[in-house]
């Protein structure tokens, strides 16, 4: 047996952060042994390409570079934290993965999906989320929370600054993902209050937890 792959995925101001602890929460209280990780990054070397991709000032970078370097950062991480944790039965929650690579680099920049698909299968193998929680807000209630987030915590990174027509591709492309692939995709309406949010996580965690622990 090997341990569980989840991975938590949503546009800007979905609420990503809070949802994450109290996922983190709602597995270990199950008794499961859980690591919690992040995408780009998760490893020294993977943070340091993340500070590369998000920092505003690299406004040359072009999409191929960034699709690449999003790529070379997973490579790390699948090598040095994910494949170690599910082969020794630990659960993997990782904050994004590849779906964000086909929302933002797919959707977003209009990279061709079949590239996209190349580079996952050359780096990962067979290796997929087993499940894809998605946190979907409408565009405008999103970026609302981010500026007001922004009024506190300063500067926008590079992808913050892209405009609303760029997070509406992001969108409907997780949407579209979340149509293909029923099976590993669970979406939670993140536009209601966080009692509402927190409520929809807990069902479907414990509807997979159950199906995950007790076959
Ligand atoms: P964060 O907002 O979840 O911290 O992620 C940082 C940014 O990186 C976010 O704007 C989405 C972006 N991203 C991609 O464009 N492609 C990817 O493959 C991943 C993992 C993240």
């Amino acid at each position: 047996m090997s341990g569980k792959f989840i991975t938590l995925e949503g546009g800007e101001g979905a609420g990503k952060s809070t949802a994450l602890a109290f996922i983190a929460q709602e597995i270990r209280n199950h008794g499961i042994e859980l690591i919690l990780t992040r995408e780009p990054g998760g490893t020294p070397l993977g943070e340091k390409l993340r500070e590369l991709l998000l920092d505003y000032k690299n406004d040359l970078m072009c999409d191929d570079t960034e699709l690449l370097l999003m790529f070379a950062a997973r490579a790390q991480h699948l090598a040095q934290v994910i494949e170690p944790a599910l082969q020794s039965d630990q659960w993997v929650l990782c904050d994004r993965f590849t779906d964000a690579t086909y929302a933002y680099q797919g959707g977003g920049r209009g990279i061709d999906l079949q590239r996209i698909a190349q580079l996952e299968q050359w780096v990962q193998g067979d290796r997929r989320p087993d499940l894809t929680l998605l946190l979907d807000v409408p565009v405008e209630i999103g970026l609302h929370r981010i500026t007001t987030r922004q009024e506190t915590q300063g500067q926008r990174d590079r992808f913050e600054r892209e405009r609303s027509s760029f997070f509406d591709k992001v969108r409907q492309t997780y949407l579209g993902r979340a149509r293909q692939y029923p099976q590993q995709y669970r979406i939670i309406d993140a536009s209601q209050s966080l009692d509402a949010v927190q409520q929809q996580l807990q069902q479907v965690l414990s509807a997979y937890i159950n199906q995950n622990t007790f076959t």
